[in-house]
């Protein structure tokens, strides 16, 4: 599924001294802060391209070349590993894999048996020490034979308990990584207090990990997978962690208290052939997308230790286990040019036209760039390689310049000094520009977006309505509409008595509208049709809402510790709008739920139907995809969406391993594959309308 990569091409013997000094270069970064001048795939070139020069001109190998060696010969900490931390060699597409496993069992002289399958976790490796069941040491992998104490960060990695449920002496091995859950938070943290912000997660993770003193903590988590005796130890347990099949050394590790990933959707598996393995890879490859945390492959391993004793190791990896690349997720390319675009909020964003590059599955041509003043601090220029990072649903975000790759026609990026949207003055006091317009400058964008089918659904109310009505000062914003009476709407040009009293009846509907669709209309950032149901229902009315501050908004399903504050903020914004519409009698509850909201009832019993308790699709995360039949055809989709949220379940977009539901059509497409190759349930309109018609 995947290709190799191809080989830099090295021609002569100064190219190639120059190639061993970059690599070098590229690793030490990589294994220092996570930053490095060349993407993983580039590297792969690179090391491949100066092993073949090396095999062409064994005299002339230089010793410090990176080529069989751990982390590329990069890091030398002062803790010498008890036992060395190996590399793993690679393999690129089925094929290679099928080559590996049988020169394997060539060598073995007897088939395997049994594989196990499990994620290659994209985190930083660590060596976690135990003695008598309490953890006394955390050592980075270093340069494989010796590494750095980062014991500090003990009591900051979940998933690495200060004791195990036995008091045994043991090493752990695994990655310390961040979810997506902790990087956002990170980030915000970082945010606040240098306006900064991590590249991406392994950054985080290598960044958090080796900092000592750093004047707020981030959260990790690490990730188990594989377990030692101390060489010296000739106890019980040692040798029976040394005679277990690999598998059940990991449930024993779990069973210790410590996080493994079994309970994720990629859970290590055995599998008894190299074709099942490879369609548990396949497997492991379709749930990337959805996972919590980076994966950069999948590791296929003997399970049974004689087969892992007999295959034994190379001076770089183990010969009774390989990594399966999956595409990479960041990747340099060049930063073409930025667009500035004021949205409906007044915000101006940049954001990055990118030559098109493929990142973790699909072709990435534009990226975020946050703001004028991240540019400055990244040191951006046009024309510059960047470093560009895509993972799952991630927004593809653009990094940081590739220095050291500027050829000197680097330009400046040019920055607007008046709004592009409107012209006027820009506000510049925060990082964040804004029009001085605010919400104003694209008020007919707001208006039309508030007055929208999904939002008040007020019918009639064209755009060329709204900038009339703009143009004459009868509204400044959508709340305005509510006020406008029927001698100024007739007083219009080409407004005449059926059009008023269809706009004014529209009107009246609209102040009847629930409160999610009302909250929607705000067009606060960050808050959709979806996630304005979820707002709605957990505060069950607009003074609730108002009333919350960023903790309180973070127990919103889907609300992280970015996301809050802005929603807080935005909301403190939009007080004048928000007083005129309750002044105009606009509703604000939510039908069926109590005014304080379902996060009131969270602790009381009594509330199990209110809060969604016992209702068909409770706790399971629904997506709908092609076209809609039977009781369903005449829904949009966002009324599809509702339906789900009203019968307990909650409405997404893409399949996922978190996606429990998929409800398909005619003509769905990829998202009916993904989730057969989930092994998700899936059904048809017809059947779903069944499953949910108390609620249509
Ligand atoms: S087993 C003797 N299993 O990948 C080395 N390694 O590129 C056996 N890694 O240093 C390692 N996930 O830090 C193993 N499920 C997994 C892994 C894994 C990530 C890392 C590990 C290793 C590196 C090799």
């Amino acid at each position: 599924m995947t290709d190799a990569p191809p080989i830099t091409v090295i021609a002569d013997e100064t190219a190639y001294a120059e190639a061993v000094q970059l690599a070098l270069d590229a690793s030490a970064a990589y294994y220092a802060d996570g930053t490095s001048a060349l993407d993983d795939d580039a590297y792969d070139r690179l090391v491949r391209g100066i092993e073949a020069y090396e095999r062409d001109h064994a005299d002339q190998v230089l010793s410090q070349s990176p080529t069989g060696k751990v982390a590329g010969g990069a890091v030398v900490g002062d803790v010498p590993h008890l036992v060395p931390m190996l590399s793993l060699d690679n393999v690129f597409g089925a094929d290679q894999l099928l080559d590996w496993a049988a020169s394997l069992e060539r060598r073995l002289g007897r088939p395997v048996t049994a594989w196990t399958v499990e994620p290659k976790l994209d985190g930083l490796a660590i060596s976690a020490r135990y003695r008598r069941g309490r953890l006394v040491q955390l050592v980075t992998r270093g340069d494989g034979v010796s590494g750095e104490d980062v014991s500090h960060a003990i009591g900051t990695v979940l998933g690495l308990p200060d004791r195990l449920a036995d008091l045994v002496t043991i090493e752990l091995r695994g990655e310390v990584m961040m979810t997506t859950a902790q990087f956002e938070a990170a980030c915000a943290k970082r945010q606040a207090h240098d306006g900064t912000t991590f590249a991406n997660p392994r950054s985080a993770a290598a960044g958090s990990l080796r900092t000592r003193e750093r004047p707020y903590v981030c959260e990790q988590t690490f990730f188990g997978y594989g377990a030692l005796p101390y060489p010296d130890d000739d106890s019980e347990l040692a040798a029976g962690l040394r005679a277990w099949p690999h598998s059940e050394v990991m449930a024993w590790v779990a069973a210790q208290g410590v996080r493994t990933t079994a309970d994720t959707p990629v859970a290590g598996r055995v599998v008894t052939t190299v074709a099942e393995a490879q369609t548990r890879v396949e497997e492991i490859a379709a749930a990337r997308p959805g996972l919590e945390f980076g994966i950069d492959g999948i590791v296929i391993k003997c399970d049974q230790a004689a087969d892992q004793v007999d295959a034994g190791f190379s001076s770089r990896a183990p010969r009774w286990a390989v990594a399966y690349k999956l595409p990479a997720t960041e990747k340099i390319t060049k930063l073409v040019s930025v667009e500035w675009n004021t949205g409906r909020t007044g915000v101006i964003a940049p954001r990055a036209v990118l030559e098109p590059v493929e990142l973790d599955g699909s072709i990435v041509t534009y990226a975020t760039l946050h703001n004028v003043a991240d540019i400055g601090r990244r040191g951006l220029m046009l024309g510059d390689s960047v470093t560009v990072y895509k993972a799952g649903d991630v927004i593809p975000r653009v990094e940081a310049p590739v220095v050291h790759l500027r050829t000197g026609d680097e330009r400046p990026i040019p920055i607007p000094q008046v709004c592009p949207s409107c012209g006027d003055a820009i506000d510049t006091s925060q990082e964040r520009w804004r029009c001085v317009r605010g919400r104003g400058c694209r008020a007919i964008a707001s208006i039309s977006y508030a007055a929208g089918r999904d939002q008040l659904d007020i019918e009639g109310l064209a755009e060329n309505r709204i900038k009339q009505m703009l143009d004459t000062g009868l509204i400044t914003d959508f709340a305005d509409l509510f006020y406008v009476t029927r001698a100024q709407l007739l007083g219009l040009e080409r407004m005449g008595e059926t059009s008023t009293d269809n706009l004014l009846a529209a009107l009246d509907r609209a102040k009847t509208q629930p409160l999610n669709r009302v909250f929607c209309a705000l067009g606060v950032r960050g808050t959709g049709r979806s996630m304005s149901r979820r707002i709605a229902r957990h505060f069950g009315s607009m003074a609730a809402i108002r009333a919350a501050d960023a903790a309180a908004m973070q127990e919103v399903d889907g609300i992280g510790p970015e996301k809050a504050p802005i929603v807080v903020a935005e909301l403190a914004e939009l007080a004048g709008l928000i007083d005129k519409l309750v002044a105009a009698s606009v509703t604000m509850t939510e039908p069926g739920i109590p005014e304080a909201g379902l996060a009131s009832l969270a602790a009381t019993s009594s509330a199990s139907a209110a809060s969604g308790e016992g209702l068909p699709l409770t706790g399971m995360s629904v997506v709908v995809t092609g076209a809609m039949s039977g009781p369903l055809e005449a829904l949009s989709r966002n009324e599809v969406n509702a339906l789900i949220e009203r019968a307990g379940g909650r409405a997404s977009s893409s399949v996922s391993t978190k996606t429990s539901l998929l409800v398909a059509g005619e003509k769905a497409g990829s998202k009916r594959s993904k989730a057969e190759s989930l092994g998700i349930h899936i059904v048809t309109p017809e059947e779903f309308a069944t499953q949910v018609s108390a609620f249509l």
